[in-house]
């Protein structure tokens, strides 16, 4: 019974609260209060929440997960190496996804892997995007059975990539390629 009737939407400033209380509350690192200014009002960033229409407490608009994501130029980007760049391609551009989060009561239903698809759809839809990638830190097992299943390839472990606490924790680098490379 019951089973939730999820939708998702682009992010809009009505949501900035709960989206950084969310942020707040699933991820170890600390973002700007710029950050969700930029992210709510699409200032260089896109970005998908996903609401739950069949909620009656009043909150069927309220976020239960979001994806965050920034389109950027691969010969900036840290993975031109990977791509068959050569300076003709100098408009090529990837999507880099910045935070991927849902509550804990919404989670195992599929919803961060909608999520995911709204981004590489997104991808998929600007011509020059090569690929979407991201990092995720090392001992996040969800996180990495969850990009594997959606078929982004682990392409490299970087040490001591984030600071946390004073303490350097290595991240993963993974990538889905929109275009064959
Ligand atoms: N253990 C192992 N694998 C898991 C788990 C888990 N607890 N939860 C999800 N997965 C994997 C599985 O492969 C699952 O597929 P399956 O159900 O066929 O086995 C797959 O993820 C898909 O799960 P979804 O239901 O789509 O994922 P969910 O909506 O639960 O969200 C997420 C997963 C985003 C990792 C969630 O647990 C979360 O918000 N965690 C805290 C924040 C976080 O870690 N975000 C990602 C950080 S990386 C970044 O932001 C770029």
């Amino acid at each position: 019974c019951c089973h939730p009737t999820i939708s998702y939407r682009p992010i809009r400033p009505s949501d900035l609260e709960i989206l950084e209380q969310i942020h707040g509350d699933i991820f170890p690192i600390r973002y700007e209060s710029e950050f969700f200014q930029n992210v709510v009002h699409g200032r260089g960033i896109v970005a998908w929440a996903a609401v739950d229409h069949s909620r009656d407490d009043g909150k069927s608009d309220e976020l239960i997960g979001f994806v965050t994501a920034r389109v950027v130029l691969a010969k900036d980007s840290e993975i031109v190496d990977l791509l068959n760049y050569n300076s003709a391609e100098s408009e090529w551009s990837l999507v880099y996804i910045l935070t991927l989060g849902v509550i804990d009561s919404y989670r195992n239903l599929g919803i961060a892997s909608s999520l995911i698809l709204e981004v590489i759809k997104y991808a998929s839809s600007i011509p020059t995007c090569q690929a979407v990638y991201l990092h995720v830190i090392s001992y996040n097992i969800p996180a990495m059975h969850l990009y594997k299943k959606m078929s982004f390839k682990c392409i490299r472990r970087l040490p001591g990539f984030y600071l946390i606490d004073s303490k350097h924790y290595d991240a993963y680098l993974f990538v889905y390629f929109v275009k064959a490379c």
